[in-house]
């Protein structure tokens, strides 16, 4: 059965339809890189701005490196301490991939993906998938197939479900192609995991600063928002914790998602777990009715800091 989609999935990408898969982040939305058309089926499919760049996912290291222009040492590095894994590198682009996959650049975002589905598809394909995550665009991240359907529907060629992504949420981004290497975007290896392999980071303003403008793109202020409005707060809670016209999403004090009842969710209070959990928490509150959600900052700390970026970038200051 999974050898059967595997191989139907090598078929679809080799004759330029998409694909959705999983990785340990989030679903992704697959189309050939070196493919203009199947490029731009990504974009309609989404309703993705076409200035916004993909991710261009391959099977490992060896692979990555025929679509850098360059590799400089620190990619070596970082490649063999986090590949497979939740590590996004900005690098020189070699001219292998379609423009429209990096919309008026000279740098590709490069990943291998760690899921065993998704690698065996990579290596079979033997070539650069671009893919964004499968949500319509500025919408929540999905983290299972079942997310993707809701989505993205018939507008995929196929769906492959490798269960519910291990992370939970988007892989940090890393620009290697400047003087200094920058962080874009938090996400699931942390900036003191990449500093003891490389030294000193900077960190984009934008992926902290939710005002800022964007330099890699996706990045600005209301993204992987819900529908329902959503404000935060930090701190003493604001309203009363009976109040009915909110869904609370509270941080809680052990490491579990405590409880899911039908007006609030309680986090846990470890990041990696509060990540898993937190999109499909999001969709959730998104379809309990309520006029609006009333999420709980985690602490101003740096183990915190790819939680919150999401956090903010899904919700506004109570007013
Ligand atoms: O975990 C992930 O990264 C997921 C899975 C599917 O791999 N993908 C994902 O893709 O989150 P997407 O398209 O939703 O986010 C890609 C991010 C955007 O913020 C985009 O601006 C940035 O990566 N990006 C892509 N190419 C870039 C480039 N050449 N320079 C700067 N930023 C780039
Ligand atoms: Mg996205």
């Amino acid at each position: 059965m999974k050898l059967e989609s595997l191989k139907r999935a090598v078929e679809i990408l080799r004759a330029g339809g998409l694909v959705a898969f999983p990785t340990e982040t989030v679903y992704g939305l697959g189309a050939d890189a070196t493919n203009s058309a199947a490029v731009r089926r990504i974009f309609d499919a989404k309703g993705r701005p076409s200035t916004n760049p993909l991710i261009v996912h391959v099977a490992d290291e060896k692979t990555a490196r025929r679509y850098a222009a360059a590799w400089p040492s620190e990619a070596s590095g970082l490649a063999l301490r986090f590949w497979p894994g939740p590590l996004t590198l900005v690098l020189a682009k070699a001219p292998l991939i379609v423009p429209e996959a990096t919309p008026g650049r000279y740098t590709v975002a490069l990943r291998v993906p760690d899921h065993p589905l998704t690698l065996a598809l990579l290596r079979e394909f033997d070539g650069p998938v671009a893919a964004p995550s499968a949500n319509r665009s500025m919408r929540i991240s999905p983290t299972t197939a079942e997310h993707v359907r809701q989505e993205l529907g018939d507008t995929v060629d196929l769906i492959l479900d490798g269960g519910p992504c291990r992370v939970g949420i988007e892989s940090t981004v890393l620009d290697l192609s400047g003087s200094t290497p920058t962080i874009l975007r938090p996400g699931g290896i942390s900036r003191e995991q990449i500093e003891r392999i490389i030294g000193p980071v900077d960190l984009f303003a934008g992926a902290v600063c939710p005002t800022d403008a964007a330099a890699s793109p996706g990045q600005h202020p209301i993204h992987y928002a819900p529908r329902t409005p959503a404000y935060r707060f930090e701190g003493e809670m604001p309203v009363s914790e009976k109040d009915e016209r909110f869904y609370f999403i509270l941080l809680g004090k052990d490491d579990s998602l405590q409880r899911f009842s039908l007006d609030r969710a309680v986090m846990p209070n470890m990041p990696d777990e509060y990540a898993h959990h937190l999109y499909s928490v999001l969709r959730e509150a998104d379809t309990s009715g309520k006029a609006a959600m009333l999420i709980e900052l985690p602490p101003d700390e740096p183990q915190w800091l790819a939680v919150r970026d999401r956090l903010t970038r899904a919700t506004r200051p109570l007013p």
